[in-house]
């Protein structure tokens, strides 16, 4: 089985970035327990702080990967790009947050994907990634 996990802007700050509300650890060392804990499942990882290259990475891997995990960061709230290239493609999507986007400002409550998506998963720090995956198999 093979998984896309695709983290959009600022997220490639994770564990430096505002800590009271993503937490203090990179997501790289997240990564590593989460391929450690699926030795039957191929992860990828793919960061970008530009909307179109999410897009070219979501027509990449969307007709032949068995499942996409997305945090498209501020993107999400914003993209209608974005979305329509989940709509576009075959491969199922997760939606994924790490913070409760609901116990935020106003501006986080709205998705631009996630019409499109599979599902929504958000504020389960980290761990909201593995619940994403636990989805999909
Ligand atoms: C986020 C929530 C977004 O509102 C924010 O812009 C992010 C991270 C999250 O994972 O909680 O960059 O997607």
């Amino acid at each position: 089985m093979n998984i896309q996990i695709i983290n959009g802007p600022n997220l490639n700050l994770l564990g430096v970035r505002e800590k009271s509300i993503y937490g203090d650890a990179s997501f790289e060392s997240y990564l590593e327990q989460l391929v450690a804990r699926y030795p039957d499942v191929t992860i990828s990882y793919y960061q970008s702080n530009v909307e179109g290259e999410i897009i070219n990475k979501l027509h990449e891997v969307g007709f032949s990967f068995d499942g996409i995990v997305i945090n498209a960061g501020a993107y999400t709230h914003t993209s209608v790009a974005i979305g329509d290239a989940i709509a576009g493609i075959n491969t199922p999507v997760v939606e994924v947050h790490i913070s409760n986007v609901y116990k935020r400002e106003e501006f986080r409550h709205s998705s631009m994907l996630a019409k499109n998506c599979k599902g929504v998963i958000a504020g389960f720090g980290m761990d909201s990634y593995r619940l994403a995956i636990e989805s999909l198999l």
